[in-house]
């Protein structure tokens, strides 16, 4: 799995390196939580890398995005603009269903393969836009799937229930659709205002599964704190385990082992907190004894 920084500080080593290349993931928060924040980090990552970037916005228009960009100490943002690597498209108070099934494919039709950095922000009122749930699926399904084709995917998505556990109807269906969900959980109302960042899922990637804490900071922008995960791997289980494996391979096929080998090469400490490495061993030489 090819890894992309994500441009948010502190957040690449918490799901292994970065954003998956070419998937398409959500960040959910409820209003002010950082999600436009997020979504503007992401693309000057890119940017900065050389790679292009594509801003669909659905709700503020680009003048707006682009002063809070500036106020948040983004100047550059001016510059990508006016040599055309940061294009926007202001779908704000469009027909998003026609927007999506009819505009969008012909837009991505210029921009396939581009491997831009493409955020859509937010994706709430696509969603509104349709009543009938599978319709909602559809259409979510179809925007991801064109999307994907230029490049790496970003949407932001708003959230509407108060406990704050990812269970509003509003989320359930871009989670499920999504390669990567990460929430933005922001509580203002309390006397001590508190921002928590987790990585909800990301597929085919090891990732913290805590909760951080991040700070908006003006020229920076989302910073994210580290907190209790360990980032250097601790593969001390691993090595062990194929310490004991190998004065008992010769009941594993060779290409077995071998991927048993190459699985063990990714695992770390973590993944074999809950078991020792001698009834892993064990486990793995019952399933070929015969
Ligand atoms: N110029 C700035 N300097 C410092 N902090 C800022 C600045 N601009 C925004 N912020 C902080 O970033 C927070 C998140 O802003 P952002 O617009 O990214 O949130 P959002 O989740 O997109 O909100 P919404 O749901 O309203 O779209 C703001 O509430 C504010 O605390
Ligand atoms: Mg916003």
């Amino acid at each position: 799995m090819k890894k992309i920084p994500s441009g948010v500080y502190g957040l690449n080593p918490l799901m292994a390196g970065g954003i998956n290349q070419g998937s398409t993931n959500v960040v959910i928060g409820s209003a002010g939580a950082g999600k436009t924040t997020f979504a503007t980090q992401f693309i000057r990552r890119g940017l900065e890398d050389g790679q292009e970037a594509i801003f669909i916005s659905l709700d503020e228009n680009k003048e707006q995005i682009v002063k809070e960009a500036v106020e948040m100490g983004w100047t550059e943002i001016l510059d990508y603009i006016d040599q055309e690597l940061l294009v926007f498209i202001d779908a704000s108070g469009k027909d998003f269903s026609r927007f999506i099934r009819e505009e969008l494919p012909a837009f991505v039709d210029q921009w396939k393969e581009a491997n831009a950095r493409i955020v859509v922000d937010p994706l709430t009122p696509v969603i509104w836009s349709v009543q009938d749930r599978y319709e909602q699926r559809d259409l979510l399904s179809f925007l991801f799937k064109q999307t994907r084709r230029v490049g790496t995917v970003v949407c932001t998505l708003e959230e509407h229930n108060p406990r704050g556990d990812l269970s509003g109807s509003e989320v359930v269906i871009p989670m499920y659709l999504a390669d990567g969900v990460i929430h933005l959980r922001h509580r203002a109302a309390e006397d001590t205002p508190s921002r928590k960042l987790k990585i909800a899922k990301c597929r085919s990637s090891r990732h913290s599964e805590l909760y951080h804490p991040y700070h908006i900071m003006k020229g920076l922008g989302m910073v994210v704190e580290r907190g209790d995960f360990k980032t250097s791997a601790e593969t001390t289980a691993p090595e062990e385990i194929k310490r004991l494996l190998k004065d008992r391979a010769r009941v594993l096929p060779p290409r077995v082992y071998k991927r048993i080998l190459k699985a063990l090469d990714e695992l770390t400490d973590r993944d074999f907190k809950d078991i020792s490495p001698d009834e892993m061993v064990d486990i793995i030489i019952a399933e070929y004894e015969r």
